[in-house]
This record gives C-alpha cells, structure tokens and sequence, in this order.
C-alpha cells in the first residue's frame, strides 16, 4: 500500500488567562531563574473555571472544522479524543463533542488514555485507517489540563491546551512514516487515582525514565528499518517542560555519538518556544511543538525530515518520524496563534489558585465568562452541562 498519510490540519487552543513563573516563584520564595531556566518555563496557561478539557478541545475541533472544504468535512468517519484528564469515567470526550462542534453524526467518536502518550496513539491509529480507507479522513483531539497539588514541585510544570489534526491521504503539513519504534513498561512514575484531581509524580523516576525508553524505542524504531538520527533535520520530543527537550538532546548526543555528531540544539530549539509560553499539555504537548516548529521557522521548511519521540508516564514511548510536506503553510493558522498567544491575560496568583484548585458549586460559574466560544455552565442532576456561545 503507496498510500501516504499523515496530518493534513493542525490547529491550537488555549485558554484566555496565563499564570508567571515569576509570581509562583515569588509565592514559593525561590530564585525565579530556577523555573525559567531551570525547567524552562516563562508562562503557565491557566482554564478558567467555565473551561474544562472538553471546552479546549471544542474550540481546536472547530476550527479545524471551519477550515475544511464541504468534501473534507463529509469525509470524516472517526473523531478521536486523546486525554488524561477525562471528565468521566463512562462517556468519552469525543460523545461531548458530538453535541458542540459542527460534525456529522455518520462517524464514531470515541476517547483513549495512556497518559501523555494518547495523541501519539491516536495519531498513528489514524493513519492506519487512513491507509487503508484514503477516502476516509479523522478528526484527532488532545486536550489537556495538567495539575499537581498546590505547592509541590510539579506545580510550575502545569499548563492547559488542546490540539486538533485532521489526520487524512496525501495530507498538506506532514507525511507520517510508516516505520515506527516502541518501548513498554510498568512503572509508577506519574499516576493520577480517581479519586484525586491533580496528578501524583515521582519526579526523577519520571525524567529517567523518559530518557530510557526514548533510547529504546529509538533502538526498536532502526530495528524496524526507520532513518539514522543523523538525517533528521528536526527532532521534535514530548516536552512535560521545555528543559527536558534539553535533556533528551544531550542523551541522545551521548547515546548515539556518531549519529548525533553534526547535530546542534538549533535541531529542536524551535519546537520550545509554544510550550514554554503554555506548560504541560499532556497529549497535545508534542504536537504543541510541532506547530511551534511550523509557525516559528523563519525558512521554508518543506521537504525536511523529522524525527519524533512520544511519552507516556506508566509507561510507553514511541520513537516516529515524517516529512514537511510542500503545502504545509495551507493546514495551519500561524498568524492566529501567535496573536491568541500574545492576546492573553495575564492573572495574579490568587486568582490562579481559586481557578485552578477550587471546586464551584452550580450556579456559581455566571459570573465567570471566559472568550471561549464553548462553556462549562455547570453540572445538573450529576450532568454536566455546556454552552455554544453565538
Ligand atoms: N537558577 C538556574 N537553575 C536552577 C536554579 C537557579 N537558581 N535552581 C535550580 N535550578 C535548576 C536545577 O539545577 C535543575 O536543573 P537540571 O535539571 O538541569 O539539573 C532544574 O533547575 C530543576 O531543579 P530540580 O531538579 O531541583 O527541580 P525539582 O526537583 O524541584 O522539580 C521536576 C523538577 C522533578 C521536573 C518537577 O517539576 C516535577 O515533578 N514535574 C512533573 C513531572 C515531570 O514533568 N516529569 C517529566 C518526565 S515525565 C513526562 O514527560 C510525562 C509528563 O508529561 C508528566
């Protein structure tokens, strides 16, 4: 089958409002060089509480929606919804967008979690189906709020957004290849019970980890017949903070000395500049950096070759890779997020500590209007209940 697949949209949403680094150190009474250089991070985009994951993703879905031809629209047989912050254990995300985006109801819509790792997986079952039915196309959401408990060290690596792809045959931004290398195991390195709303982390379990099975599933990508890191032109990684793309350069550099030998952090500095202006996403945090790689890239970058690295705590990785196809500019909206980047609010630390950590009662989200054109109005008889704002 000579049928090239691979992502043919690719669209951002974040919410309204961003916390500093610079004020969550100051409340932390620690050198705010440590966040900014030392994870990375300058900003952390914070949902206000008339936003939720199904909101995010609603606005990234829409507008890949709005973006396509009548044909393009009618073509889509599956919507997939990648999170690891789901908002009930029952019905999927995907069923909740059934009811607010512009969708046809002829398609399945369902929702899959494996951490971090879900829009990786999401992304590659698509382009199975779309191999093998070119004339369908799928609509592929991650969204995600990532928190950790007040006060501990995860705190200045959370974040919140959402990523929507059209994933479909000869698509316009990249072609996915078909040689892919994977690693898993059972660890406890970051987990999130039930019961709890912020994640559990074991920090240098988690970083080591990472950078392990990067190497392995590396390894198993080679073995599968995949390019030598030496002809990527871009390596993109799964970036929890912009400091470990650091971190994964230089173990890639010290693992793989001959390949990686003309490489230069210019390889993947790119693909940080979103995520260190957002924080964690999660599953859409990967492909956060590959759209900051497109918007961002001064030159034309058709034609060059990058090389992926997803990771899901628990855990799973997955070392990819695609082409930048020559209509790339087509499928994405550079222009908007850089102005919904820089458009944004700035709030101050207690508003973030009320959006962020605490729990509203119905009734009590009227008077919080964020400009998202999807709200969270509430939960009636244990339903939860959203708007499509005109
Ligand atoms: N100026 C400059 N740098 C400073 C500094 C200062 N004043 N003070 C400290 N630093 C540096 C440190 O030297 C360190 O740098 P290196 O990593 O290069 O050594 C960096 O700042 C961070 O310092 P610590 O290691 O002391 O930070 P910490 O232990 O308080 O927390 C963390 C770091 C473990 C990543 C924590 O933020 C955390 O648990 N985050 C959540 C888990 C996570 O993101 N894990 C990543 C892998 S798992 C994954 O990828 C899946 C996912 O999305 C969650």
């Amino acid at each position: 089958n000579t049928t090239v697949v691979g992502i043919h949209k690719l669209e951002l949403y974040i919410p309204d409002s961003y916390l500093t680094l610079n004020s969550l150190a100051e409340h932390h009474d620690i050198a705010p060089e440590k966040y900014i250089l030392g994870i990375g991070q300058s900003k952390m985009a914070v949902p206000s509480p008339d936003e939720d994951v199904i909101t995010l993703a609603a606005n990234a879905a829409q507008s890949v929606l709005d973006s396509l031809t009548s044909q393009e629209a009618q073509s889509i047989s599956t919507l997939i919804f990648a999170t690891e912050s789901s908002v009930d254990q029952s019905k999927s995300g995907a069923a909740y967008l059934m009811g607010l985006i512009d969708i046809q109801s002829n398609c399945r819509a369902f929702e899959i979690k494996q951490a971090c790792y879900a829009g990786t997986a999401g992304l590659q079952m698509a382009c199975d189906l779309a191999k093998t039915r070119p004339e369908e196309s799928i609509l592929l959401v991650a969204s995600d709020i990532a928190r950790y408990k007040q006060n501990s060290p995860g705190e200045c690596t959370q974040g919140a957004g959402a990523i929507a792809m059209l994933i479909s045959a000869n698509p316009d931004i990249v072609e996915i290849d078909p040689e892919r290398g994977f690693y898993s195991t059972d660890i406890m390195d970051f987990w999130r019970p039930n019961y709890f709303k912020h994640a559990l982390v074991d920090g240098e379990l988690s970083k080591d980890a990472y950078l392990n099975i990067m190497n392995k599933s590396y390894l198993n990508y080679i073995h599968k017949g995949g390019k030598s890191l030496a002809e990527f032109d871009w390596l993109c990684f799964h970036q929890p903070f912009t400091k470990m793309a650091n971190k994964a350069y230089r173990h890639l550099k010290e693992s793989f000395v001959d390949e990686m030998k003309d490489k230069t952090e210019a390889s993947y500095a790119i693909t940080q500049t979103y995520g260190r202006e957002i924080g964690n996403t999660y599953t859409a945090s990967l492909y956060i950096g590959l759209l900051s790689l497109l918007d961002n890239a001064e030159q034309d970058v058709s034609g060059q070759k990058i090389g992926f690295f997803s990771y899901g705590s628990g855990a799973v990785g997955e070392f990819f890779s695609g082409t930048i196809n020559q209509n790339y500019r087509l499928g994405i909206s550079t222009k908007h997020n850089k102005l919904r980047l820089s458009e944004r609010h700035e709030i101050n630390y207690d508003t973030y500590i009320d959006y962020m950590y605490q729990t509203r009662d119905v009734g009590q989200l009227e008077h919080i209007k964020s400009q998202s054109k999807f709200r969270f109005i509430g939960i009636t008889d244990h339903k939860r209940v959203y708007q499509r704002c005109p």
